[in-house]
């Protein structure tokens, strides 16, 4: 018999605002998505709305702080945490975001919060001075940072009778934003328990994604035109197959994949140090477009024009980061994947790269200006290894991301059956 997906699901976690009681017309229109609810009611919420009328629309149990020791042993918090596929968050209170930006762990929502292994999304709802407050707009950026996505709030008139930013968006717009991040597969749900070969829990991934950039004195550098897309929708297709995934990402305008560990690099060295301090892994998927020269001098102050003739610059080569990994010698990934982003007679340099470079599977593509894959979102690759070459179709690069992953989860599951893993 043919598995049947489950229907999605969310862990609604209900913070203390007047905006609370809209949250019961979010359930609804999850519910009309097919998007199953379980909510967590904090002391803040029950101030506004009951568990008995969030218990009826959901359909389940309400978790609230009275959450004892006997529901310890019918669902631990973190299994709480992690049952669903994304933790919603609306109303988010000023509190409730301070808490998650901080990692404070004293109560049950924030518990959750920091316990979870799935993506989070905020719809924040608060007072227009709280908003505006600067430590709202840090713990912002740092949940932003930490890969949180956020809904709203919308500007208008609020509750307290003041005008601008802070209303809760509309149940409508956070049950849109939240079918649409189930669908894009930015959640670790779906693929995860049923094709136990494209399983991935328990392995340890690292992706390394964008350009990098070389400084040559405090303002100018030299860089590529790597946009990070496709190794942002690798790192996201390996988390959706349950890895835990750390992203070594140079510099790019992308926001971090949701639930992705990402650390923000700069230089080539940078990025190699980073991607010694993420071993051990079980994969290591080096995408990053690493310029292979840097300055050999980095001035301390600005190069000034009158100083005239600067007609050269000395360079001096950086460590190749996929070689130094693929020749580790005590912590090699079981697989190692390169990239070879050519202009001509692709297949052909490919093959040798992957010799030289020592890694297992070369994803090969053109990036002549007329194909439009840097930068743009498809891309039409080759995947080489020891037993040949394989061609894939012109498709989106979150596509190719996805069937990238499956190809590692099926590899890496021959290499280590799932049921021999812990
Ligand atoms: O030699 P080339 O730059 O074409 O090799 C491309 C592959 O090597 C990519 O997988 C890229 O991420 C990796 N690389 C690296 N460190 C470098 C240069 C390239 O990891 N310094």
């Amino acid at each position: 018999m043919e598995n049947q997906s489950p229907s999605p699901s969310i862990l609604l976690i209900i913070g203390g605002g007047i905006a609370a009681y809209k949250s019961l017309e979010l359930i609804r229109q999850c519910a009309k998505r097919g998007i199953r609810t379980r909510a967590i009611l904090t002391a803040g919420g029950a101030q506004f709305i009951t568990s008995l009328s969030v218990s009826g629309l959901t359909g389940e149990k309400t978790f609230t702080d009275l959450f004892d020791l006997t529901d310890e042993t019918e669902m631990g918090h973190i299994q709480l945490s992690r049952a669903a596929d994304l933790v919603v968050v609306a109303p988010a209170t000023a509190d409730l975001i301070a808490k998650a930006a901080s990692g404070l762990a004293n109560d049950l929502a924030s518990t959750a919060l920091l316990a979870t292994n799935k993506p989070v999304m905020m719809a924040p709802a608060m007072n227009v001075q709280m908003w505006n407050h600067a430590a709202t707009q840090r713990n912002l950026a740092t949940l932003r940072a930490d890969g949180v996505t956020q809904v709203g709030p919308d500007e208008g008139e609020m509750a307290c009778g003041e005008y601008g930013p802070g209303r809760m968006a509309e149940p409508t717009a956070i049950a849109e934003a939240i079918a649409k991040a189930l669908d894009a597969g930015e959640t670790h749900a779906g693929a995860t328990p049923h094709n136990p070969v494209h399983n991935l829990t328990g392995k340890h991934v690292l992706v390394t994604a964008g350009p990098t950039h070389e400084p040559l004195d405090p303002v100018r550098y030299i860089a590529n035109r790597s946009s990070g897309k496709q190794g942002y929708a690798i790192a996201a297709a390996l988390g959706a197959l349950g890895a835990r995934v750390s992203l070594i990402s140079g510099p790019t305008d992308l926001p971090n994949p949701a639930g992705i560990q990402t650390i923000r690099v700069e230089t080539a060295r940078e990025m190699l140090a980073a991607t010694q301090n993420t071993l051990p892994a079980d994969a290591a998927i080096f995408c990053a477009a690493v310029a292979d020269y840097r300055p050999e001098i980095e001035t301390a102050h600005k190069i000034k024009k009158e100083r005239g003739g600067l007609t050269a610059i000395a360079l001096a080569e950086n460590p190749d980061i996929l070689k130094t990994i693929a020749h580790h010698k005590t912590q090699r990934p079981e697989l190692v994947v390169g990239f070879a982003a050519e202009t001509d007679d692709v297949i052909n340099h490919a093959e040798a790269k992957r010799a030289r470079k020592g890694c297992d599977w070369i994803v090969a593509n053109d990036v002549s200006p007329s194909t439009g894959t840097m930068g743009g979102d498809r891309n039409t690759v080759t995947i080489l290894n020891e037993d040949g070459e394989e061609n894939w179709p012109d498709m989106p690069k979150a596509d190719v991301a996805r069937k990238l992953a499956e190809r590692i989860a099926e590899t890496l599951n021959m290499l280590r059956p799932v049921n021999a893993a812990e």
